[in-house]
Order: C-alpha cells, then sequence, then structure tokens
C-alpha cells in the first residue's frame, strides 16, 4: 500500500485528481469506478478544471459508480445520480452512454445487480476505482460484516451511515435504508484503488483499516490484500497512524 499524506483536504483533492488524470492520459479508454459523499467533491472540482484546460479528455473514458439508493428516482436531489450529475458529469466532456450507476428504482433490484456485474464485465473490468471510507469502515455501501465474496447487492444501510447521510436529507426519516452497492469482490478486482480520507473523524478508523487486522468488522481493512492500493489522506485523517 502507498500511502501519501498531504498538508490538508485542498492537496488531497488535487494529488487525487491529478492521479486520476494521469491514468486516463495514459489510457484514454479507461474504466473508472466512482464514489460519492463530501471527500471526493474537491477532486471532482479539480478534474473538471483539468478537463476544461484541456488536462484531461473524458470523451472515452467509462464511469461505474460505487452505489445508488434503492427508491430515489435519478433525478431525486438526494440521488446518486444527481449527485455525480452536478458534482462532475454536467461539466466534463463524457458521453452520457459511458456513465453507469445501479438504478435504484429498477422492477427487479436482484436482476439489476447481476446486470450491473455484467456491464462491469463488459467493459472489460474497473481500472482505477475511487473510494472514500465510512466511520465504521464501511466501502461503498459495504457495512460491517459484509462478506469478503460479495458482488453487487443489495444492501441495509447501518444506523450509523443513516444518521451520517441524513444531512444531505431534511430529516434521518427521509433517507433510504436501502441501497445497491458494488460487493466487496466487485470493488477488489479492480486493478488499482484510490482511497481517500480527510478529517479528525477519521482518523481512528484509518488506522484500523490500514493497520489493523483483515476482518469483515472493517470492511477496508480488505484493502490490505489488493496488490495495487495508494491512499491519500490529509494530516488529520493520518493523525492516528503510527509515522
Ligand atoms: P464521506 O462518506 O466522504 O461523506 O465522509 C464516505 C463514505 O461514507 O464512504
Amino acid at each position: 500500500m502507498k500511502i501519501i499524506i498531504c498538508k490538508n483536504y485542498d492537496e488531497m483533492s488535487q494529488t487525487a485528481a491529478e492521479i486520476v488524470a494521469k491514468q486516463i492520459n495514459s489510457n484514454p479508454h479507461t474504466v473508472l469506478g466512482l464514489a460519492t459523499g463530501s471527500t471526493p467533491v474537491g477532486m471532482y472540482k479539480n478534474l473538471v478544471k483539468m478537463n476544461k484546460e484541456g488536462k484531461v479528455d473524458f470523451s472515452n473514458v467509462v464511469t461505474f459508480n460505487l452505489d445508488e439508493y434503492v427508491g430515489l428516482d435519478k433525478d431525486h436531489p438526494c440521488s446518486y445520480h444527481r449527485f455525480m450529475d452536478e458534482n462532475l458529469f454536467n461539466h466534463i466532456n463524457i458521453k452520457r452512454e459511458n456513465i453507469h450507476l445501479p438504478n435504484g428504482t429498477a422492477p427487479s433490484l436482484e436482476e439489476e445487480c447481476k446486470t450491473y456485474e455484467k456491464m462491469i464485465a463488459h467493459a472489460g473490468g474497473i481500472d482505477l476505482q475511487v473510494l472514500g471510507i465510512g466511520h465504521n469502515g464501511h466501502i461503498g455501501f459495504n457495512e460491517p460484516g459484509t462478506p469478503f465474496h460479495s458482488l453487487t447487492h443489495v444492501v441495509e444501510l447501518a444506523q450509523r451511515t443513516i444518521e451520517a447521510n441524513s444531512r444531505f436529507f431534511n430529516s434521518p426519516d427521509e433517507v433510504p435504508r436501502k441501497a445497491i452497492s458494488m460487493g466487496i469482490k466487485t470493488i477488489m478486482q479492480a486493478r488499482k484503488i484510490l482511497l481517500l480520507a480527510s478529517g479528525k473523524d477519521k482518523a481512528e478508523i484509518i488506522s484500523k483499516a490500514l493497520h489493523g487486522p483483515i476482518t469483515t468488522d472493517v470492511p477496508a481493512s480488505v484493502l490490505q490484500l489488493h496488490p495495487n492500493v495508494t491512499v491519500i489522506l490529509d494530516e488529520d485523517a493520518a493523525s492516528a497512524l503510527d509515522r
């Protein structure tokens, strides 16, 4: 695992964007795995800027997002479809047909999960997967206890996740209780992984994930088994690591 410690959130975001841009510049047909949440917002801002400046071209890039809430329509203001449009896709030269997120309103969620896996395989697999980390160690919506062999599946959100994500909704009651998420195995099959974390509140879980036992109790600890992971932290998120 390569760990890069940056001064602050802005430097973390810039560093992450440069890694993603380098990947796309070396393979314009890159298949990117993308994440939502507050953490990657700064990285997306930098990528939008680099795209406008002609430093990175998304015209042949294919994307797959980690997850989507069950029951929220694409156009729902809190859907991850909307989040991605607003933070990235509406501002770059990506082709709409190259963008993929699970459909949280599919008539059969089970079928949707299988189809999503097939689409990833059909695209040739994910070259670079961007990840954030939950306070409980989740990656995607793979909450503690999720088996490491899981593929894209329907998940019940942990209470802690519902509370954390309620900041995007009017009240915790409005947060969907379920989501479709890539599984741990889906994530681990990506050729490269980029894990981002910032802030003191992530310090403890980062220390457990990177240096603690590999256990389904801390889903992100599985990343210790992946051959090509880069972790980008700000100083606060790195503050509980032994250095
Ligand atoms: P955050 O979410 O970036 O909003 O902290 C991360 C996650 O839950 O995976």
